[in-house]
């Protein structure tokens, strides 16, 4: 499964690309794609998935009319990375640099010093229409060179990186001047002049490798979180039928905090549920309080060289399993229920677990899953797969886990989940 989930990596530079190719394979799959824009009318065992912004996508099949509730997965489809800004050319002493600035949460010193490319989506008129095209450059176009040892004496003791300062990549020497969106406008063969607007972002040009004595981990950028994307998608697929819903969620700028029309923080899930729930007759607070949210984000996997940034018990490893991720302040949403529930579907099927709570001292991060709650309220578990350096533009990972998560997710599509009142469950 690693050699399919770094081509997927390979082929989704960015949340845009992540999207299409998550389209590409639901279409294979003969789901057909909904338009927000038009009246639905649902089928019994119809398979639909509904893209917004082309940079999150709800999936869903209907395999009853009269459904139970939904078993929801979600996942975010972007990475931190920096995007570049309007005007982005910058000529000084000899070179033409492009003028980016950050996007997420990011380590910012792996980006410099190797080559990057651009990828994105480009908004092109035509015949009086706005129309996206999704551009990739794919070659070595750019670079962030560091300032050398000589120049700066203390870079070993710790560096202060300035986004405005440090992080703009060269694109050449004077003569690159006004070649950038030419560049663009070619690999995406459309005209300079017809794009009118644009949301394009740089990416590291190494591919994913698999590596270790045993091969036994898998390095890649976007790994946070398009391995859970990915474990997702294929669980879901492989599904067998239930009385309840699947839905796959896959949402665009958990990085940036989730809120724009297209971010969990946003209407979309409680959208995309309630029509199903009119469109098929069924009452939809009833469906929601017989649901289950898994929020899949990948976990921190203990460092090898500060394993004191862990916490004193629990440690996830690569290779380990499903992290299940707990905080007392609800920064996750897993509590003794959720916990529970998944547990037991991960044990269904013989997939490990492991726990993940931050240092009591540590604040930790967030992720999708109480953001998403609070538009749609539900049962819900927040787990991830183990890794290493996230946010860096080359992350590590275990080379077991993700077909781990593709194995539970598979278990957990293809259940019900049962609320009887006063606090009693069951899965069927
Ligand atoms: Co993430």
């Amino acid at each position: 499964m690693n050699k399919e989930l770094l081509e997927f990596l390979d082929h989704s530079h960015t949340c845009f690309h992540a999207v299409n190719n998550v389209r590409e394979v639901l279409k294979k799959n003969d789901y057909e794609e909904l338009r927000e824009g038009e009246t639905w009318s649902l089928k019994e065992d119809g398979k639909y998935f509904v893209v917004r912004n082309e940079s999150s996508v709800i999936s869903f099949r209907v395999n009853k009319k009269d459904f139970n509730g939904f078993m929801i997965a979600s996942s975010h489809s972007d990475s931190p990375c920096f995007k570049v800004k309007e005007n982005p050319e910058i000529v000084q002493n000899g070179y033409t640099k492009l003028n980016v600035e950050g996007y997420g949460g990011m380590l910012m010193g792996p980006w410099l010093d190797r080559p990057l490319s651009v990828a994105g989506r480009l908004i092109v008129r035509r015949n009086g229409k706005f129309e996206t095209v999704l551009v990739d450059v794919d070659r070595d176009l750019l670079l962030i060179p560091n300032l050398a040892i000589h120049m700066n004496r203390e870079a070993n003791n710790g560096v202060k990186w300035n986004g405005q300062i440090d992080m703009l990549p060269v694109l050449g020497d004077e003569s690159a001047k006004g070649t950038f969106m030419k560049i663009v406008a070619e690999s995406a063969g459309v005209k300079e002049e017809d794009i009118i607007g644009h949301d394009l972002f740089l990416y590291p040009r190494e591919k994913g490798v698999i590596w270790g004595s045993n091969n036994e981990f898998v390095s890649c950028g976007r790994l946070d979180d398009l391995q859970c994307c990915f474990g997702d998608l294929n669980g879901y697929l492989n599904a067998t039928k239930s009385d309840s819903i699947p839905v796959l969620a896959i949402f665009d700028n958990e990085e940036v905090g989730s809120r724009t029309k297209q971010g969990a923080d946003s209407t979309f899930l409680y959208d995309v549920l309630k029509r199903i729930c009119d469109g098929l007759g069924k009452d939809y607070y009833a469906a929601v309080a017989s649901s289950f949210m898994v929020s899949a984000d990948n976990a921190h996997a203990i460092h090898p060289n500060h394993p004191e940034k862990a916490d004193p018990i629990n440690r996830p490893a690569m290779n380990k399993g499903i992290v299940i991720k707990y905080n007392a302040n609800q920064s996750y949403t897993t509590d003794g229920v959720s916990a529970a529930i998944f547990k037991d579907i991960c044990a269904s099927v013989d997939v490990p677990v492991q726990c993940f709570t931050n240092r009591s001292d540590e604040r930790g991060g967030s992720t999708l899953g109480n953001i998403a709650n609070a538009h749609v309220s539900l049962n819900t578990v927040d787990i991830g797969l183990a890794q290493l350096a996230m946010h860096s533009p080359f992350e590590t990972c275990g080379a077991k886990d993700t077909e781990y998560l593709a194995k539970a997710m598979e278990a957990f599509f293809s259940k019900s989940f049962i609320e009887e009142g006063q606090g009693n469950y069951y899965l069927k």
